[in-house]
């Protein structure tokens, strides 16, 4: 069967789910190391076409569900950050790739009693969403370890089951978060609703931008943006992503 890029892959999955278990052997096929330079060669191609600095936008290979040797073949290849959603198996993985140099980040909901698994092993947060999850974050990350990089979640879309702080209030929590010793804000993070076409994939992802401009106007230095997943970067990257959190693209479909 022809080989395709793995830009196709993820459309055909979503058009045409009966083609995709042919699809999935042949984007399976594909070593790692290719793989990882498909989806650069498409985040280097989409910051060109939108005029983005080259080099703007970092790649965090959201590893959750994937196991360790993934994770190996990947860091192999040169992928440095992965991102992780559940704690108990991000433990794990990061114990089991303690030899290698790579660099977690949280990026799944928070509860309470997961603060300190958090504090303690990740390098980033990216799911933040309740002041209360930040000063636990702070009160419990090491005083052997740099600050843990915080990313505020936004329920940009206002659906009424999912994670994440109103626009209204981000501003408010920001401002404290920045101020706790342990925790350096960076930025912003979403997960909008699933929509197709363009158009329609870029107006959350406008709205926080416009957000994160707006505290960046009000004072707070903030440098990362984290929005765009295997459907939607390239309409991330047009509306300013710093970071996109890739999986499906990157590792095929989730066991
Ligand atoms: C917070 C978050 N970001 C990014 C991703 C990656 O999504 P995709 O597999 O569509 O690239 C996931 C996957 O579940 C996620 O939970």
């Amino acid at each position: 069967m022809r080989r395709v890029s793995s830009r196709s892959v993820v459309y055909i999955r979503k058009a045409a789910p009966t083609v995709w278990p042919f699809v999935k052997d042949t984007f399976m096929d594909h070593a790692p190391a290719e793989r990882l330079q498909a989806l650069l060669a498409r985040i280097r191609a989409a910051e060109q076409q939108y005029g983005r600095t080259p080099g703007a936008v970092r790649l965090l290979a959201v590893s959750k569900t994937q196991p360790a040797s993934a994770i190996t073949a990947l860091a192999a290849a040169g992928q440095h950050c992965f991102g992780e959603n559940y704690l108990n198996e991000a433990l794990d993985k990061c114990a089991a790739l303690a030899h290698l140099d790579l660099e977690w980040h949280f990026i799944g909901p928070i509860q309470a009693n997961k603060t300190r698994g958090i504090a303690e092993h990740f390098a980033w947060a990216h799911s933040v969403d309740r002041l209360k999850i930040a000063e636990r974050l702070s009160a419990q990350r090491p005083a052997s370890l740099p600050p843990l990089n915080i990313c505020l979640q936004v329920n940009i879309d206002r659906e009424p089951t999912k994670h994440g702080l109103d626009a209204s209030e981000v501003a408010t929590v920001a401002r404290a978060v920045a101020t706790l010793p342990r925790l350096r804000l960076r930025g912003l993070m979403a997960i909008p609703a699933p929509a197709s076409g363009f158009a329609a994939q870029r107006a959350p992802l406008s709205r926080l931008r416009e957000l994160w401009q707006q505290l960046n106007h009000a004072g707070l230095a903030l440098d990362t943006l984290s929005m765009g997943m295997s459907d939607d970067l390239e309409a991330a990257i047009a509306e300013g992503s710093t970071l996109v959190r890739i999986g499906t693209a990157l590792f095929g479909p989730r066991p």
